[in-house]
C-alpha cells in the first residue's frame, strides 16, 4: 500500500509517496536523492545508513518510511549550522579521519550527537558509541582521535 508522508528533512518540510514496506534509507536515497546517507548491508549491521532521527542517531535501513511521518531527520547534510561545519566535521578533516569517506557520514552524525551528550568522553567510550559503524580504511585510530580532538568544542 502507498501512503503520503510529511517529515522536515534537514529542516525543510518534506512531502512522499512511500511503500509501507519501504524503509527510510530507501526513501532517502532513492526518492529524495539524499546521497550522502550511504547504503552497504541493508540489515542493521554496517551501521553506514545512520542518521538523526527525532534527535538519535538510528540505522535508517532499520527505521520504516512510514514510521518517519511527522519526525524530523537530520544527516550530515544538514549538520553544519548556518553553512558552518560543525566541530567534528572540522576535526575528522584535520586529522586526516577518512580515506575514501564512505563510512564518514555516519561517524560525523553518530559523533556529533555523542560528543553533545557526553562532551567528556574517554577513549574507550568513543569507541564504544561508535562500535556499530564500520570503516574498511582507517583502522579507527584518526577517526577516534579527531572526536577526542573535537570535545573541547562541546563543553560549555
Ligand atoms: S545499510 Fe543500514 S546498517 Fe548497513
Ligand atoms: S574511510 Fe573508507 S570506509 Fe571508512
Amino acid at each position: 500500500m502507498t501512503r503520503t508522508i510529511t517529515f522536515k528533512l534537514n529542516g525543510r518540510p518534506r512531502v512522499v509517496e512511500v511503500e509501507d514496506n519501504e524503509t527510510l534509507l530507501e526513501v532517502l536515497r532513492n526518492k529524495l536523492g539524499e546521497l550522502s546517507v550511504k547504503a552497504a548491508c541493508y540489515k542493521g549491521e554496517c551501521g553506514l545508513c545512520t542518521v538523526l532521527f527525532n534527535g538519535r542517531p538510528v540505522k535508517s535501513c532499520m527505521v520504516l518510511a512510514v514510521e518517519a511521518d511527522g519526525g524530523d531527520v537530520v544527516t550530515a547534510a544538514g549538520i553544519a549550522s548556518n553553512g558552518e561545519l560543525v566541530p567534528v566535521q572540522k576535526s575528522f578533516i584535520e586529522h586526516g579521519a577518512f580515506q575514501c569517506g564512505f563510512c564518514t557520514p555516519a561517524f560525523v552524525v553518530a559523533s556529533h550527537y555523542f560528543l553533545q551528550k557526553n562532551p567528556n568522553p574517554t577513549r574507550e567510550e568513543v569507541k564504544e558509541f561508535l562500535s556499530g559503524i564500520l570503516c574498511r580504511c582507517t583502522g579507527y585510530k584518526q577517526i577516534v582521535d579527531a572526536i577526542l580532538d573535537a570535545a573541547k568544542y562541546y563543553r560549555k
